[in-house]
């Protein structure tokens, strides 16, 4: 499939996602949210690719938010079905049972910022700027930020920034927890196709298990959290791969898995 607004390319099992349209810094319109959502479906199928990277095209922004002279015109009706369509494509990315990362190149401001909440870990290059400023436009977060945002940097955090609307630098973004790493910016496309490759050299289903479960921790309760962990711990032993990566360990060597 072609598509106008993002751009896929596959390094191996690998494959980078670029949101593309740098002239408005790769604001999100609604076609921009249904290219996305096509491409994360058809990356979720593809049983060669193990790992997602999300970045912005051009060396200035990630996203710079949702597209403002899109939204301008709707009313309440369309803004609720506006919100819908994102809150639809970013939990399919937070909830594919595929690691994403992402890559974050510059801005990633509202629905940006939002974007990069949704994909399980954030690296940032040190020209990235961070930020919810939608109170600043007379509106709420609406790609799912006011509930993200806060279970990353915790309430106190979350408002500052949602009620002051202010930026922040990839380096404060790291100290309170909303990004993972910071590298220079020439480098944090490589560093996170190093990153993914990592990961998609371990056991797959370990590690879809692993995701679903960090995920579901926040959402139940810790009886049920634990239960749900014990389920899918013990599911483990019933993949090759497991036999693989402990018989691999007792026989010094390196394993080789199959994601089966
Ligand atoms: C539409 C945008 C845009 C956006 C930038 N552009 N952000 N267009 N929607 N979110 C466009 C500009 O209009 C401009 O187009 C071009 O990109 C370059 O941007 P400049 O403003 O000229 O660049 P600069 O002065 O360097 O400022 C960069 C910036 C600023 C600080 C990132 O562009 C900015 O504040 N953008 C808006 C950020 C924002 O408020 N995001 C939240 C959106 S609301 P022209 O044609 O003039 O060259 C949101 C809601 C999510 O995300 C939830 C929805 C349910």
């Amino acid at each position: 499939m072609s598509y106008e607004n993002v751009i896929v390319e596959n390094r191996e099992n690998v494959q980078i996602l670029y949101i593309n349209r740098p002239k408005v810094l790769n604001a999100l319109n609604e076609q921009t949210l249904l290219e996305i959502e096509a491409a994360v479906k058809s990356f979720a199928e593809d049983t060669n690719l193990s790992v997602l990277i999300i970045t912005g095209s051009g060396d200035r922004a990630f996203v710079a938010g949702a597209d403002i002279e899109a939204q301008y015109p709707l009313d309440a009706v369309q803004g609720r079905k506006w919100g819908l369509l994102g809150h639809r494509v970013f939990t399919l990315i937070e909830t594919l049972e595929k690691p994403v990362i992402a890559a974050i190149n510059g801005y990633a401001l509202g629905g940006g910022c939002e974007l990069a909440m949704a994909c399980d870990i954030r690296l940032a290059s040190e020209k990235a700027q961070l930020g919810q400023p939608e109170v600043t436009l007379g509106i709420t977060p609406g790609y799912g930020g006011t509930q993200r945002l806060t279970r990353l940097v915790g309430p106190g955090k979350a408002k500052q920034l949602v009620f002051t609307g202010q930026r922040i630098t990839a380096i404060e973004a790291h100290r309170i927890g909303l990004v993972d790493e910071v590298y220079p910016h020439e480098t944090l496309l490589e560093e996170a196709i190093k990153m993914a490759q990592l990961i998609a050299s371990n056991a797959p289903i370990a590690v879809r298990y692993s995701k679903v479960l960090i995920n579901q921790s926040i959402q139940i309760n810790n009886d049920m959290a634990t239960t749900v962990e014990a389920g899918l711990f013990g599911l483990c032993f019933a993949t090759q791969d497991q036999k693989e990566g402990m018989g691999a360990f007792l026989e010094k060597r390196k394993p080789v898995f199959q994601g089966k």
